[in-house]
């Protein structure tokens, strides 16, 4: 029996990733790892089990993971390191001011890429030769954005701590690669959008314009697109992919789209 750990896992890209790890096939049963826990599809509700814990609270996070190495076994097989975003107050407070103070600058890289070394630390020790690990970084960790300094640098981290854990733990047969979304209708848009546009009424078409601004094939990425690719890099169909960031983006990254 192969399981994975999911932190973030109950909802939006978390939940994709869930989904496809097990639709594919490349885990037999997942632990999510998740602050606010809520119940899984049905579909995959027999294969799901969650684990409540703060994923920046290191005393949280192990005895989140004894708990699940307890329920799963000892050797975790996949660790993906999804859980992170921020909050509206932190976004409207960079909307405002290019000047976040001090203690939401520290939130944003706690929640986003203090959390990776924090779960890592805690798991990675655990786990055996063939296991996998993915962590869910950004576009915004690629390409800057005025107004989410402090999260694009922690998601910039990521894609950094994503590469020399690579490094570490290529001679322990572990892989570690990660994905970086582009522009996906979650919570975290609900949050921005509403902040960028003014308002709860305005999130989802200041997210609509972003896509047609941003993104070379128009569309809007969805969880299942993260989940695919995550899926992937943790299968053992990628047994030879380590220290890659993967961006799952319609192109955004690529530069600005052709005019009409
Ligand atoms: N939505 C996008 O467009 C987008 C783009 C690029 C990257 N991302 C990244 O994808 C990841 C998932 O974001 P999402 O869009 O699905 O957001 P979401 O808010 O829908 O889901 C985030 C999940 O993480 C959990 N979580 C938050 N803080 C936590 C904590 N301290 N401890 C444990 N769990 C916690 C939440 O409860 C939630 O289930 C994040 O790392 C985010 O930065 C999202």
């Amino acid at each position: 029996m192969k399981y994975a750990i999911v932190t973030g896992g109950a909802r939006g890209l978390g939940l994709g990733i869930v989904t496809a790890l097990l639709d594919e096939v490349v885990v037999d049963e997942v632990a999510v790892i998740d602050r606010e826990l809520a119940p899984p599809p049905a579909a995959i509700a027999g294969h799901v089990e969650g684990f409540q814990a703060d994923v920046t609270d290191e005393r949280s996070v192990h005895d989140a993971v004894e708990a699940v190495a307890r329920r799963f076994g000892a050797h975790p097989d996949v660790l993906c390191n999804n859980a992170g975003g921020g909050e509206r107050a932190w976004f409207e407070s960079g909307r405002q001011n290019r000047w976040d103070s001090v203690e939401t600058w520290r939130k944003y890289v706690d929640l986003n890429l203090n959390s990776v070394y924090i779960v890592c630390r805690e798991v990675v020790p655990r786990m055996r030769a063939g296991a996998a690990i993915c962590n869910t970084s950004s576009i915004a960790g690629i390409l800057p954005s005025p107004f989410l300094a402090a999260y694009a640098a922690a998601k910039a981290g990521v894609i950094s701590y994503t590469k020399t854990l690579a490094l570490q733990l290529g001679p322990a047969g572990i892989r570690v690669n990660a994905v970086a979304p582009g522009l996906i209708y979650t919570r975290v848009w609900e949050n921005l959008g509403a902040a960028m546009g003014g308002g709860d009424s305005k999130a989802r078409a200041t997210f609509e314009a972003a896509v047609h601004q941003m993104v070379p094939l128009r569309r809007e990425q969805t969880a299942q697109d993260i989940g695919r690719t995550t899926s992937w890099l943790c299968s053992e169909r990628a047994n030879n992919v380590t220290g890659q960031i993967i961006s799952v983006d319609g192109g955004i990254t690529l530069g600005r789209p052709a005019g009409e």
